[in-house]
């Protein structure tokens, strides 16, 4: 999902692309009422047509696991894989974030449930853009309010920005513990990132032993 410019921007190196211009500084929890259940709100991904990748999606990916979870971990957006399959991370950058959760005793799944803060693949694996953002921002403040999880891990630089508010690197933003409209929350690399830049696993578990301490405690 990641493109080159993006792991430089993982690194905090470049422009930092703000969310903030289109996204409410500080979010109202569900946006639209009319997701008071899950079948509403995946009816809503399924026929949504707020921004323009419904015209180039095949499917909206709402997420997948334990709607009752304590765990949520959200990434960036669908990329090919799983647009075609409609489900979440099931690409490479899949099977890396299933071993992060199982280095961990998590299970895609199981007390796990895993989004992205768009629902819609943007094609050519593009960086997500401001409008779409705030067109699908109302689907995952809904998820949120139905989950009610304990805990959020933000998957990289876009999901982290994205959800604080904020254009600091990643690298500032992970190794604390932030709070998302009142729920803990850890940054963490995306898997894709991971993939490309194998030293930085070793932060990405320090990030996930964080995570399990801000869990604990929860
Ligand atoms: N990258 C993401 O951020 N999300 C996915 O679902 C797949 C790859």
């Amino acid at each position: 999902m990641l493109s080159r410019d993006d792991v430089f921007e993982e690194l905090g190196i470049g422009p930092v692309w703000r969310l903030r211009e289109a996204a409410p500084a500080t979010p109202p929890a569900t946006q639209d009422s009319s997701f008071a259940t899950w079948e509403q709100l995946a009816d809503a991904v399924a026929h949504c047509s707020r921004c323009k990748l419904a015209a180039t999606r095949t499917q909206g990916v709402l997420g997948v696991g334990d709607r009752t979870a304590d765990w949520l971990f959200i990434g960036e957006a669908p990329g090919a894989d799983e647009d075609r399959v409609g489900e979440p991370f099931v690409g490479q950058a899949g099977r890396l974030l299933d071993a992060m959760l199982a280095a961990i005793d998590l299970k895609r799944g199981q007390n796990v449930y895993i989004a992205n803060v768009l629902k819609s693949r943007p094609p050519g694996n593009r960086n997500p853009e401001p409008d779409e953002v705030a067109a699908c921002r109302p689907y995952l403040m809904a998820q949120i309010d139905l989950i009610r999880p304990k805990l959020i891990v933000a998957l990289g630089r876009f999901a982290a920005q994205s959800l604080l508010d904020t254009d600091e690197a990643i690298g500032r933003l992970r190794g604390r513990v932030h709070r998302f409209r009142d729920v803990p929350l850890v940054v963490t690399y995306h898997p894709a990132y991971l993939l490309r830049n194998l030293p930085d696993k070793a932060r990405a578990w320090e990030d996930l032993c964080l995570a399990r301490r801000t869990m604990r405690e929860a």
